[in-house]
């Protein structure tokens, strides 16, 4: 059995893939080993069902005796860890949640129902280190598969609404503390149905400037509040977010599929774990609704078509709808009044699952087949 050893498992994304792992069964073919950066000698905890004691992320003779790294950690860990045993001739697979390792010429970024042929071919040529994209651009990618599948694309403008978990796990606490706070403080003339609402609404502004508002996290308030912006500024007026659209889908499609232009702005909005985006497509030639819908419905097994209806979309294409699922949603499909062949739609997937834990959690069982 390939011996496989975890980093990170017990953080957010690293939890949700556990629990995909175990959900599965994906640990019985495989020996595993629990790392830590924390509690090293430790029990390992019962639910892992591993005897073993947990051993130290950092004791590079230990994870050498891995055929395979899987880690959540984070780039921090990555960029310290990997160059080392790289350095001392580590021959294992290095699998990865965090974006470091992302564009390097070396490493594959790992999407299988789109990318499953590069990925093979990857293995072929010896490539060893299989890295998670980014959640919009896989969420997205997984949306209009169809449409890629058949070649349809020229190019899509993604803007997107992102949930505090892409921001990670104490952004989520922070949001709901200022969902607490802005309630908190109006409670009182909540509760008189006589109170003015712009009174109300002035005592919640009130509270989002205050000094005590808590927005360690996100520097400014999200509850209440959007923030149009996610992820370094590239000092060009585009996110780093927005930059990897492109570059990131492209990295994922080469090899068997046609590029396509992605651009669009990225935005952080009050949802707990799913990440939305409104998408303007734009088709190499015209096509009607119904043809976009077939193609996208063909996409692969998670997209799931909801029709463009009021009904529909305000229940099944929302966030609240999609978490903790596997769901890929797509719906508000409309040819645009732009031209015959651009169309809207609009899209929500869990962040957690195909956004960062599932892609991991499916290369790992690829990986363990072909090292068979
Ligand atoms: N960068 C994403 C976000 C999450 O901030 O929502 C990680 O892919």
């Amino acid at each position: 059995m390939q011996k496989v050893g975890f980093v990170g498992w017990r953080g957010m994304v690293g939890s949700v893939l556990v629990e995909r792992m175990q959900s599965e069964k994906d640990f019985d073919s495989l020996e595993s080993s629990f790392f830590t950066t924390s509690q090293v000698g430790q029990k390992t905890p019962p639910y892992l069902k591993n005897n073993d004691l947990l051993l130290d992320a950092f004791d590079i003779n230990e994870l050498s005796r891995m055929n395979i790294i899987v880690t959540c950690q984070g780039g921090d860990y990555t960029k310290k860890v990997y160059p080392e045993l790289k350095k001392i001739g580590w021959q294992g697979h290095w699998v990865d949640a965090a974006s470091s390792l992302r564009m390097d010429d070396d490493a594959l970024i790992v999407l299988d129902p789109i990318n499953h042929i590069a990925i093979d071919e990857a293995y072929q040529r010896g490539i060893k280190t299989w890295v998670g994209g980014n959640c919009t651009v896989s969420l997205m990618l997984l949306a209009i598969h169809g449409l890629i599948k058949e070649n349809a694309v020229d190019w899509v403008s993604s803007m997107t609404y992102q949930a505090a978990s892409g921001a990670g796990a104490q952004n989520m606490r922070e949001l709901l503390e200022q969902m607490g706070s802005l309630y908190n403080s109006a409670r009182e003339m909540l509760d008189d149905p006589r109170s003015n609402i712009l009174a109300i609404d002035q005592k919640v502004l009130e509270s989002m400037h205050s000094k005590s508002f808590p927005k360690d996290n996100f520097v400014v308030p999200l509850a209440g509040n959007l923030i149009p912006w996610i992820d370094q500024d590239l000092n060009n007026g585009q996110s780093r977010e927005e930059w990897k659209g492109q570059a990131e889908s492209n990295k994922i499609l080469q090899n068997g599929h046609d590029s396509i232009k992605v651009d669009g702005l990225c935005v952080r909005v009050g949802s707990m774990r799913s990440h939305s985006q409104a998408l303007t497509i734009k088709l190499k030639k015209d096509y009607d609704v119904k043809q976009v819908e077939k193609m996208i419905t063909d996409g692969n097994e998670w997209v799931k078509l909801i029709p463009n209806t009021r009904e529909n979309s305000i229940h099944d294409l929302t966030p609240s709808s999609v978490s903790g699922t596997l769901e890929i949603v797509i719906g508000r499909i409309r040819q645009l009044n732009f031209d015959k062949n651009i169309f809207s739609a609009f899209t929500v997937g869990d962040q957690l699952l195909w956004g960062a834990a599932e892609p991991i959690r499916r290369i790992l069982k690829i990986l363990i087949q072909k090292e068979r």
